[in-house]
């Protein structure tokens, strides 16, 4: 089942700086919505607070209606699929147990896990010999697979995607974006998905939120979104529109 997000007034500093401002936000169930910004944003951090890897310093997250300050953490986590950024698998683990890693702490048997091996490699195009890899044995479009697979793997009704797409070239990408369109639709989930890309993001999402200095500085869908005159949507948008104008001039 889709999970609804409500953020109420978050702030949390690092460092004795402020890294988030005032997040106001509801995201309903079942949106499928990019978070994107400059490097420094304040991006990874939201992801981190909304599956209380991090708690703020004010504010509350409620989930599904629900305060996520009185469930334990742990616990929490197990329900959500997070696919953090740079990937993270464990490095001596086959890929097969990666996927399985949050089912194996829910005290799911080794049959079970198995069989939810193989499907989940399906669900994300991987051969399923790929379960009884090393993860230094994948391409890095590979491990991205593994990772979404690993998110997925618990079922969870919100899947938190932390630039999945990073160095990847652009037709891996592609392929790999399709594959989250697709699941994200297939599964019923609400997804998050960080990127850097605005590009991707216009072409995916139905809802565009904009981090600045850890204050969201725009939220909308991708056609409001390329009409915004704030400057930091602007310094976004500039350069993908500028490839894209110059890539349909050479084809004219
Ligand atoms: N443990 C920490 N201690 C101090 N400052 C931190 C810590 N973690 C993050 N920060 C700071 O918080 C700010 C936001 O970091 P965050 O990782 O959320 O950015 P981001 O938008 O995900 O960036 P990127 O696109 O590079 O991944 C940055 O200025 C970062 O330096
Ligand atoms: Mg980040």
């Amino acid at each position: 089942m889709a999970v609804t997000l409500e953020y109420e007034r978050i702030n949390i500093s690092r460092g004795g700086r402020p890294v988030l401002v005032d997040i106001d936000l509801v995201l309903p169930a079942g949106g499928l919505v990019a978070l994107t910004g400059a490097s420094g944003a304040g991006k990874t951090t939201l992801l981190r607070i909304t599956n209380r890897l991090l708690a703020p310093d004010s504010g509350r997250l409620l989930i599904d209606g629900a305060d996520a300050a009185n469930e334990p953490g742990p616990q929490l986590r197990r329900r959500i699929g997070y696919a953090a950024q740079g990937v993270g698998l464990f490095p001596h683990w086959t890929v097969g147990d990666n996927i399985a890693a949050v089912p194996w702490l829910n005290g799911m048997e080794r049959q079970g896990r198995d069989r939810l091996v193989l499907e989940m490699l399906d669900l994300v195009e991987l051969p399923q010999s790929f379960a009884s890899r090393m993860p230094a044995a994948l391409s890095g479009g590979q491990a991205s697979r593994v990772g979404l697979a690993r998110a997925l793997a618990a079922r969870p009704g919100l899947l938190l995607l932390d630039e999945p797409f990073a160095a990847l070239d652009p037709e891996t990408r592609n392929e790999l974006a399709d594959r989250i369109e697709a699941l994200h639709k297939a599964q019923g989930l609400t997804t998050l998905l960080v990127t850097h890309d605005l590009a991707d993001a216009l072409t995916r999402a139905t809802r565009i939120l904009v981090l600045d200095g850890g204050r969201l500085v725009a939220d909308a869908t991708p056609a409001a979104l390329v009409a915004d005159p704030h400057p930091a949507v602007q310094a976004l948008i500039a350069s993908p529109l500028d490839q894209a104008r110059r890539l349909v001039r050479l084809t004219e």
